[in-house]
């Protein structure tokens, strides 16, 4: 295993790019099972879901080249095994998103039941009803949900709780069913647009994207095609995040301003100055201390739960007292009890931290635990005095490109060493 080794207080200066989207490319691999022919996929990044996903994909009999330029080729058009296994399954939740496409292609799938994770039960109750209204015969039985459709029937589709993958999963599954599939209450994240337009590209016929109402009209077939994944925002949040919390001034290149709006909001309001154009966000934090900034996470369009950590760290070493409030996990404060042990002043009341800023935070041996948590402590640790080891880095590996060579091209003093 491999840790990082961060010597904090140097503030970060210059330019990086903004990497794919790990959260669109993941659905759109899995949407490689429903086209006849083969998908490239362009500006995807190098993460290990994403190698997850391709070794699951290759185990239910996908063929892929990852090309010089960092495309993808995946040919999953004639899959020979229709089974995800609990092996891949329980390293990587998002597999569930296998479940649609394999079903409304073959007629059947077997997928492990993914299973909790550090944030929560995650479980994917919405995911398998909304299928069973789409006239699937659904079974869970022996840690693994088994399905069946002669072919899938469009039908309307409520969900009583907004729900990024189960959007995703009905979307794909509906691209193949027989008639017309409206979904109301669905998730508005900028990766499911990003999946319908390669989706639309591949032939489907969608309609509604980046609303709360998608419908889609059933179609015979779909082919492949070549789709460029949108800029993974979370990534770009948390550089944001990193040049605020060390006083500097960073531009991201490659980078989608619209799909960031309220976290740009958050970070004017601890004090940045933020200039952007259409592919590039400029954060100078000019050398202040951050405001404290009060931040209540919910679906998009609204503050997004994947930047609740990185917030945390932030408020930590910000000018006075915030909240933080979680609503959509039920666990996702993993990273308070490692901050608090770098000094920072936080105290958690049902499902809202309550931070008072310190004056500084100091180094410490840590343990990361989930990709977000963790990636707060890097934050923590770019800001902090001293020295920080953080154990168990493949947690960030899971959603963040080389990490620690981002940041040294930002002048941080960062490290990965084998334990
Ligand atoms: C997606 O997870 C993202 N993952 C998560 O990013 C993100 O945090 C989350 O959406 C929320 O935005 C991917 O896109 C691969 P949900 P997902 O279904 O789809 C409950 C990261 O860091 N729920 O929107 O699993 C659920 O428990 C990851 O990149 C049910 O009750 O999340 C949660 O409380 C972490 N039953 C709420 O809905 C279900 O069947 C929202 O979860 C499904 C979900």
């Amino acid at each position: 295993m491999y840790k990082l080794i961060i010597k904090g207080g140097q503030p970060l200066n210059g330019v990086i790019n903004a990497a794919g989207s790990k959260n669109s490319a993941l659905p759109i691999l899995f949407a490689s099972i429903l086209a006849d022919s083969p998908l490239t996929l362009k500006n995807t990044p190098f993460l290990s879901d994403v190698s997850t996903t391709l070794r699951l994909l290759m185990d239910m009999g996908s063929e892929f080249v990852l090309e010089a330029d960092g495309s993808i080729f995946v040919d999953s058009s004639k899959l020979s095994n229709l089974v995800a296994d609990y092996q891949l399954v329980k390293t990587m939740r998002a597999s569930i998103l296998s479940l649609g496409p394999t079903l409304a292609k073959y007629g059947e799938a077997k997928i492990s039941l993914p299973g909790g994770c550090a944030i929560g039960s995650r479980p994917v109750n919405l995911h398998l009803k909304a299928l069973s209204e789409l006239g699937a015969d659904i079974k869970v039985e022996n840690g693994y949900i088994y399905a069946q459709a002669d072919r899938l029937v469009g039908a309307t589709i409520d969900f009583d709780q907004v729900t990024v993958t189960a959007t995703e999963n009905i979307i794909m599954a509906a691209t193949l069913a027989k008639g017309v599939t409206t979904i109301n209450n669905a998730a508005q994240e900028p990766e499911i647009t990003d999946l319908i337009r390669c989706l639309i590209k591949m032939g489907a016929k969608i309609s509604g994207e980046g609303t709360s109402t998608i419908t889609i009209n059933g179609v015979e077939q779909l082919s492949g095609t070549t789709y460029e994944v949108c800029p993974d925002r979370i990534e770009v949040g948390t550089y944001l995040v990193a040049a605020a919390i060390t006083r500097g001034k960073i531009t991201i290149k490659k980078s989608d301003p619209k799909d960031l709006r309220v976290v740009l909001e958050k970070l004017a309001e601890s004090g940045a100055n933020i200039s952007t154009s259409k592919n590039t966000i400029t954060l100078d934090m000019e050398g202040k201390k951050p405001k404290s900034v009060n931040i209540k996470t919910s679906a998009y369009p609204n503050f997004p739960t994947d930047m609740q950590a990185q917030f945390t760290a932030l408020n930590s070493v910000a000018d006075s007292s915030s909240t933080i409030t979680e609503t959509i996990f039920e666990n996702r404060f993993m990273h308070i009890p490692e901050l608090s042990r770098m000094g920072a002043d936080l105290s958690l009341e049902g499902n809202t931290v309550v931070c008072r800023g310190v004056k500084s935070l100091t180094g410490a041996k840590l343990m990361a635990t989930d990709l977000r948590a963790s990636a707060s402590l890097v934050l923590a640790g770019l800001a902090a005095k001293g020295t920080t080891t953080i154990d168990r880095v493949y947690h960030l590996d899971r959603g963040y490109e080389t990490i620690e060579e981002k940041l040294k091209l930002l002048g941080a003093n960062i490290e990965r060493v084998q334990d």
